[in-house]
């Protein structure tokens, strides 16, 4: 008892707040509603590999400062992230780059594959894109677009390109050289021996009591009233009843098996761009470490609609949800001693970085520093 704050979520944000917190000579009660920390950044260990139990994680970012932040809690390694696509078994790498536009037309030159992407822009005649399929034609092309994005698109989404709204994609990352390199940014990795140490370190203060399984909404009333402050991270529109309805996500299934092979695919990360596969991607969790165990862990990822109760994975930032949550987000302003932060609090994609990022500006805030 006597904690100055309670953190709601032991996620990135949760754990960032808590451990600056902490040593600011601050008392701190983490509340987790899952059987353990770390929130989709945990990593657990199965037959000595590191398994991303809750989807592929690669830390990037062109920030210094955040990467040096991050390295006080772990080493990281020298992962690239490239990932490859596989459509009805041809293979292409991403992001579309030189490579890709060679297996595709047997372009060699940049000259020769904008050319290309041309030609295929102008016969589509397209120049008010109505719709995602439009919007991704005029950017890219066809073959691009039919062989790399429709069928993945769709599955992640759970609608036809068709019947998508053309923002979704503002732009297509198209690179004319031979880079498979996915992030542009400076600092990228895997730490070595996994994520959840990075937040155990982070909660590892003796000034902070972490309680598991343990859910807000059973002692709602009771923790507001008890702390002085409170770092919400779980899901706004739940923290307020849903009383202007629920905020739509995207959520996903995961399926993990361990298959007595050293190498299943070759690469960390392939992506099943068809429409008929209804899996969205396969990740072998050892080559993000380059694991030489004599067996290895495969997990395919499928999407799906979420309902309440499901896991919320990406928000869809649509117009409707977007106003939803902006109202939502007004409501949160009368409540001075709650602070809403991370992907679930301010409904919002984050990436690792942006969320250490915003987690430390919430603590310069709160400290006035
Ligand atoms: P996070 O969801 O991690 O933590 C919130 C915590 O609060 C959870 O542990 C939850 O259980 C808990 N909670 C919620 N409600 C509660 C309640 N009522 N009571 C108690 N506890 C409650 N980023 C990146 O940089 N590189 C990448 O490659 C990827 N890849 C990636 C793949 C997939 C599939 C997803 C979904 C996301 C990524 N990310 C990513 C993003 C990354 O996962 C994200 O930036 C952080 O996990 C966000 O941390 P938060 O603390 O905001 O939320």
């Amino acid at each position: 008892m006597n904690e100055d704050y309670l953190v709601v979520g032991s996620g990135l944000f949760g754990s960032t707040f808590a451990y600056e917190a902490a040593k600011r000579g601050k008392r701190v009660k983490v509340i987790e509603k899952r059987d353990h920390i770390g929130g989709n950044i945990y990593t657990e260990t199965l037959e000595g590999i590191q398994v991303h139990k809750y989807g592929a994680h690669i830390f990037h970012t062109n920030n210094k400062e955040i990467w040096n932040y991050v390295n006080q809690f772990a080493e990281f390694n020298r992962y690239t992230n490239s990932p490859i696509a596989n459509f009805k078994g041809e293979i292409y790498n991403l992001p579309f780059n030189m490579n890709t536009f060679y297996k595709l037309w047997g372009v060699i030159t940049p000259e020769e594959a904008k050319a290309k992407i041309e030609e295929q822009r102008k016969v589509s005649g397209i120049e008010k894109p109505r719709n995602l399929e439009e919007q991704a034609i005029s950017l890219v092309g066809t073959d691009i677009y039919e062989k790399l994005i429709k069928g993945y698109t769709e599955k992640q989404w759970g609608r036809k390109a068709t019947e998508l709204p053309a923002f979704i994609i503002k732009r297509l990352p198209v690179r004319f050289t031979y880079d498979n390199n996915y992030f542009n940014d400076r600092y990228q990795g895997i730490p070595i021996g996994g994520y959840t140490q990075i937040v155990e370190k982070m909660l590892s203060s003796e000034r902070i009591d972490v309680e598991l399984n343990t859910d807000f909404f059973a002692k709602r009333e009771e923790y507001l009233q008890e702390f002085p402050k409170v770092i919400y991270t779980g899901m706004i529109d739940q923290f307020f009843d849903y009383q202007f309805g629920e905020l739509e996500y995207r959520s996903l299934h995961f399926e993990t098996t361990i298959l007595d092979l050293e190498n299943y695919q070759g690469n960390a990360v392939v992506n099943y761009t068809d429409a008929e596969t209804p899996f969205t991607r396969i990740i072998e969790h050892k080559h993000f470490e380059f694991g030489n165990q004599p067996i290895t862990v495969i997990t395919k990822e499928y999407p799906r609609t979420w309902k309440k109760g499901d896991e919320p994975y990406y928000p869809v930032n649509d117009e409707k949800n977007n106003e939803k949550y902006r109202k939502y987000s007004e409501l949160a302003g009368q409540f001075p001693n709650v602070i809403f932060g991370g992907r679930l609090g301010m409904y919002k994609y984050y990436d690792m970085h942006q969320v250490i990022a915003a987690a430390l500006s919430v603590v310069k805030k709160e400290f006035h520093e």
